[in-house]
């Protein structure tokens, strides 16, 4: 089942509580902390419900429930142990349109109660769809770490500049992209130092800059970046990818692109996907360069992310041709390349002192039937690296045999290398189509073939430690 998460206001509302234990008591409380004006039915209460019911903060009936106690509820909480009690709460609940959550007893629930983490006003909740509320407290735990006092007096500070910065900077979409510059500038680390004041400082400089609209630091207009988006992890995007992703008006994906990658795109970005879709189509070449031109025509900034670096079998320099003849200015950012990253992810480094001062990359996918490639050049080559080679993986190895490669030099294949899915194969040139075939490994997937592959074994495979590995012959 899946739940729509919101957060309701209830100041003034009023919410019935069914119940009187200690479950119903932390209830009330954060009812009591939202505002709401709560009546608790049952006939024994906690001490601290009594001493509210004393001072009057709650009204109490001291009975177990009844058919009508729900008239004029917003919200009701069935905090009792007894699951036919829940049953008659909900019938009343549902009858009247009442939101009801029935405590450990999900049939009897129209809401459930995220795991709720408060910094200030910045309130994370945690659903686990009433599956595992203990994960649900265990990963409020992780968030807590993560967002705390600092963020809070940052939220603060925020909200204070919000009426003035509105007047400074009256254009709406500048004044959303500078929210934005600030949240992501260094303001908040003065906050964390102490230093409010300079934060302040930090912040006024920004919004002065945006209110003069000088646009210095700003991309220039009708841009195209090509951005190296990495091997797979979306951590692996560099620091100047990431800035231009988060920046740009219009974000132009591949597949091989992790989907988390585009979710840091700002939120007015149009996301236009030109990859393989399921149905095995993509958009040719030509169009994708047509797209990109015309988007930087309407003066729009647009990131184009592909995946690995954009140079490396990426088409980049076709769009940057194309590009460049239209009269679009374009910037190249590199990325890491799924050439070196693959290897690297499990252990297998493509240089060595010791086994290999050069190394090579290759488009597998030439290597079927016809080949430009200088095949007894590559296989006196000590590392070569296949992109693009599952499928001719024994084309690739037939003819580095042919060509004077010993049978025994290890290889590898690496797929989805860097994600959490990475798995990978170990053998020698001998074997390494089998191991591949036998263990189903699908694309993206790297070959890389050399005395390097050892390498790993020397490192005690610690630099692949999340790589399951499945077959080492
Ligand atoms: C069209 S090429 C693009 C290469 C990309 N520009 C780069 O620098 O990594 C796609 C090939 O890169 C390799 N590749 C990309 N991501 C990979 C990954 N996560 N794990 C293993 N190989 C990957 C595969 O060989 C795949 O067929």
């Amino acid at each position: 089942m899946s739940f729509y998460p919101v957060f309701l206001n209830l100041q003034g509302r009023h919410a019935v509580v069914v119940g009187g234990g200690a479950i119903a008591e932390q209830k009330v409380v954060g009812l009591l902390e939202a505002g709401a004006r709560v009546t608790v039915v049952s006939p024994e209460l906690t001490w601290k419900l009594e001493d509210l019911a004393a001072t009057g903060a709650i009204a109490v009936r001291r009975r177990a429930y009844q058919r009508g106690d729900l008239e004029g509820a917003f919200l009701t909480i069935a905090a009792t142990d007894d699951r036919s009690a829940n049953a008659d709460v909900w019938a009343e609940a549902e009858q009247r349109g009442i939101l009801l959550n029935a405590v450990d007893d999900l049939p009897h629930c129209s809401f459930i109660a995220p795991a709720i983490h408060r910094a200030g006003d910045i309130a994370v909740a945690v659903s686990t769809a009433g599956k595992s509320p203990a994960l649900a407290v265990r990963l409020r735990e992780r968030i807590r770490a993560l967002i705390g006092r600092a963020d809070a007096e940052f939220l603060d500070l925020l909200g204070e500049l919000r009426p003035a910065v509105a007047a400074r900077v009256p254009d709406q979409k500048v004044r959303t992209r500078l929210w934005y510059e600030i949240v992501d500038s260094d303001a908040v680390e003065y906050v964390r130092r102490g230093d409010v004041a300079g934060a302040r400082r930090r912040i006024d400089e920004l919004v002065a800059r945006a209110a003069s609209g000088d646009v210095a630091e700003s991309p220039p207009r009708g841009m195209v970046y090509l951005v190296g988006a990495g091997p797979g992890d979306p951590g692996l995007v560099t620091v100047r990818g990431l800035e231009v992703l988060r920046t740009a008006d219009v974000v132009v994906y591949d597949r091989l692109v992790h989907p988390a990658l585009v979710e840091r795109a700002a939120p007015w970005a149009e996301r236009i996907f030109v990859g393989k879709r399921a149905d095995g189509h993509s958009i040719d070449q030509e169009k994708t360069n047509d797209v990109l031109i015309a988007l930087a025509r309407q003066g729009r900034v647009v990131a184009r992310l592909k995946g690995g670096d954009p140079f490396v079998f990426g088409r980049g320099a076709e769009e940057g041709e194309a590009l460049h003849a239209a009269g679009v200015p374009f910037e190249v950012i590199p990325g890491v390349s799924s050439a070196i990253a693959a290897p690297g992810a499990v252990g297998i480094p493509v240089t060595h002192r010791r086994f290999a001062s050069a190394f090579a990359v290759a488009a597998g996918h030439e290597c079927e039937g016809e080949s430009d490639l200088d095949w007894n050049a590559l296989a006196r080559i000590p590392t070569l690296v296949f992109l693009m080679g599952l499928r001719g993986l024994s084309h690739i190895t037939a003819r580095l045999l042919a060509h004077g490669a010993r049978p025994d030099t290890p290889a590898a294949v690496i797929a989805s290398a860097t994600l959490p899915e990475e798995r990978a194969v170990v053998g020698t040139l001998a074997t390494i189509e089998a191991l591949a075939r036998e263990a189903r490994l699908e694309s993206p997937a790297t070959l890389v073939v050399g005395e390097v592959v050892t390498v790993r074994e020397r490192l005690g495979k610690l630099a692949a430690a999340h790589a399951e590995v499945l077959i080492e012959a």
